[in-house]
Order: C-alpha cells, then sequence, then structure tokens
C-alpha cells in the first residue's frame, strides 16, 4: 500500500500492531489477519469510477492506526474460532464505518489535516468529502449484510449513536443539563459506541459465550469512552507530527472537551485569563494561541489524564469473565495503551 512520508509518523506500517503484544505466536496471527484486513480494505472501497475510487481510498491509504479493526481481532480470540471468515469481514465493517465518520468529522471540524495529509474536504471540497463518507457508509452497510440480520442491526445501532453523537456536540448543553454530563454523553456515542461494537462483533463472530461478548461490548464502551476523552487531551498536547492534525482543533471550533470544562470550573484567581479567553471567540489566531498555551500548563490536563486512566482500570476489571491468558493480558494492554497513548 502507498504511505506518505508524513503518514508513517501518524499510524503504524500495517506490518505493525498498533499494540505490543508479548505473546510472540498471537502476535504473528494478528499481524497476519491485519494484512488480510488491509488488503480487502481497498478492495472494498473501490467505487465504479477511478474518481471515487481515489477519493474513498484518500485516508485509508494516509494511514490510521487500525485501533477497531485489531480491537476485533482481538476480540475474536476469546471464542473457538477467532480465524472465522466473519471476523474479518466485521473488521473492516468496523474501519470502514470508522474512516466514513472521520470524511464527514473533517468538514464539521473544518480540519485540513488528517493521519498527517490533507483531509479530503481540503484536498476536494465539502461535497465531495460528505458523498464520499456517504459511499463508504453505504459500503459498509453492504459488506455487513454478509453477517446476518444481527450484525446489520448493531450496525445500524452503532450508526446511528455515532452521529446523534455528532450532533449533540454541536448543541449547548441544557439550562437543567451538567455540561460535563453531556460532554460525556457525546463522548460514548461518537466513538464509545463504534469501540464497543468491534469488540462485541470480535466476540460474537469468534464465538465467544454471551457473557464474554456482553463482557467486552461494556469493556469496549469504556475503552472507546478513554480513547476519546485522550483524543482530546491531545487535541491540546499533541504536536501534528505525532497526531497528524492540526492541535488545538476543538479549541478553535468552540468544542469544549474535559480539560477545558475542566479550567472552566476552576475557580483560582490565576484562572481568570483562560477563562475569559475560553468564553471567547477562539478563531482568532491570538487568542487561540494564548489559550492553548495556557491550557498545556493547567492542571486540569493531568486531572483530565488521571480521570482516563480511571476509565481505563474499569474497563480492565470487565476482562475477569475472561479466562487469565494472553488474550486477557493484550486486552488490559490495550486498554492501558489507549489510557497514555501519544497518538
Ligand atoms: C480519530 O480516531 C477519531 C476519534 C474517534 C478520536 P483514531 O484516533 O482512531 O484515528 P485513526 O484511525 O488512527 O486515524
Ligand atoms: C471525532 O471526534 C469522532 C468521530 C469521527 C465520530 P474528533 O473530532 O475529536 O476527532 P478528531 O480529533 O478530528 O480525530
Ligand atoms: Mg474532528
Ligand atoms: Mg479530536
Amino acid at each position: 500500500m502507498s504511505h506518505s512520508s508524513t503518514g508513517s509518523a501518524v499510524g503504524p506500517s500495517p506490518a505493525e500492531l498498533a499494540l505490543p503484544i508479548d505473546d510472540t505466536a498471537l502476535a504473528d496471527r494478528l499481524r497476519t489477519r491485519m494484512e488480510a484486513v488491509e488488503e480487502a480494505l481497498y478492495h472494498h472501497a473501490q467505487g465504479r469510477t477511478a474518481y471515487v475510487t481515489d477519493a474513498a481510498r484518500h485516508l485509508l491509504a494516509a494511514g490510521g492506526k487500525r485501533f477497531r479493526p485489531l480491537l476485533v481481532l482481538l476480540a475474536a480470540e476469546s471464542g473457538p474460532h477467532p480465524e472465522a471468515p466473519e471476523v474479518q469481514t466485521a473488521a473492516c465493517v468496523v474501519e470502514i464505518t470508522h474512516v466514513g465518520s472521520l470524511y464527514h468529522d473533517d468538514v464539521m471540524d473544518e480540519a485540513e489535516l488528517r493521519r498527517g495529509e490533507a483531509s479530503a474536504n481540503a484536498r476536494y471540497d465539502n461535497l465531495v468529502a460528505i458523498l464520499t463518507g456517504d459511499f463508504l457508509f453505504a459500503k459498509s452497510s453492504e459488506l455487513t449484510s454478509q453477517l446476518g440480520p444481527d450484525a446489520v442491526r448493531i450496525q445500524a445501532e452503532t450508526f446511528a449513536r455515532l452521529v446523534e453523537g455528532q450532533i449533540l456536540e454541536t448543541v449547548e448543553p441544557g439550562p437543567d443539563e451538567d455540561p460535563l454530563e453531556h460532554y460525556l454523553e457525546v463522548v460514548a456515542g461518537k466513538t464509545g459506541s463504534l469501540i464497543a461494537t468491534s469488540a462485541r462483533y470480535g466476540a460474537m463472530f469468534g464465538g465467544a459465550d454471551p457473557t464474554v461478548v456482553a463482557a467486552l461490548t461494556a469493556y469496549g464502551e469504556l475503552v472507546g469512552t478513554a480513547f476519546q476523552l485522550s483524543d482530546d487531551i491531545l487535541d491540546i498536547a499533541s504536536e501534528t507530527e505525532e497526531s497528524g492534525k492540526t492541535p488545538g482543533t476543538d479549541l478553535r471550533e468552540g468544542v469544549p472537551t474535559l480539560p477545558v470544562l475542566l479550567a472552566q470550573a476552576s475557580t483560582d484567581p490565576a484562572d481568570a485569563r483562560l477563562k475569559e479567553l475560553l468564553a471567547g471567540d477562539l478563531t482568532d489566531d491570538d487568542r487561540h494561541a494564548e489559550a492553548l498555551r495556557l491550557l498545556r500548563v493547567h492542571p486540569a490536563m493531568e486531572e483530565a489524564r488521571s480521570y482516563v486512566v480511571g476509565r481505563a482500570q474499569e474497563a480492565k476489571e470487565l476482562l475477569t469473565a475472561l479466562p487469565e491468558g494472553s488474550v486477557r493480558a493484550a486486552l488490559e494492554d490495550f486498554a492501558d495503551v489507549v489510557a497514555v497513548r501519544s497518538a
């Protein structure tokens, strides 16, 4: 596959897993299956015309961590049939759904960079980016139909939650609503939902017991929430070379994330300037840079990080439904990596 020079700093190459796994036999199996997923993804992102194929493969080719398909494959290891063909199909379904959501998200956020490359809206335009996202959603639905009616229903429910989360992000919390509760609802919807479904599909199609399927679904929801919360921290803390995105995008777009909500709640007089900036227009470059600078050194960042570590810990506790062993250990590491990731 093609990889850009900047893209390689953003995500692992397909031969590399987004998670270090101690059990080498398990790691080898997952790597081989991820390579097959990678190839299948390109195949599924094919249109009838070169233009559409090019637009649909643009973000796939740019890289990405492939966390969701890896979680499908890893969760499938909790059952007796991790090699079932449905597992690979489900891995493609979740990544294609995710990538489609990125096309739409970059339009929403007016983002110019994604996976270290021009976003689709920057490379083409908003219209092409939105329709290419729709095209990818159609492709993931077509693929889900191969997995049977339960998977179709789960995919539809997941997608509804994801989109509703994205819509809620654009709406202020109601007067009686706690801003933090509102934000956590957004996060669970837009990101927790698809990561929960990734773990659920893996366990289901790997043939795991219903109790394990339920535990891994709940685990995925918590890990997904932690994943988005750390993404929000990285939006403030991380540089483009690491994230492949423009720092401070949430601030510029006025999306209040966990560190911002915590800083806004501060009663320390030393925070007066930051709070004034956060309450105003952050599309102004100077104000934006100052707010970003103040936030990066603010204790709210550490507070937010501890909150994320707490969610990851809760996720790990759910894994007691699985027998001890290298699969459970890898899922524990997965939660830890998500909580403390730097990209
Ligand atoms: C970005 O997801 C959008 C969020 C839900 C935070 P990822 O961080 O998984 O992005 P890629 O797939 O690695 O590019
Ligand atoms: C995006 O959240 C979530 C979805 C794509 C559903 P963000 O807006 O925080 O994601 P990034 O930071 O652009 O990747
Ligand atoms: Mg975004
Ligand atoms: Mg973000």
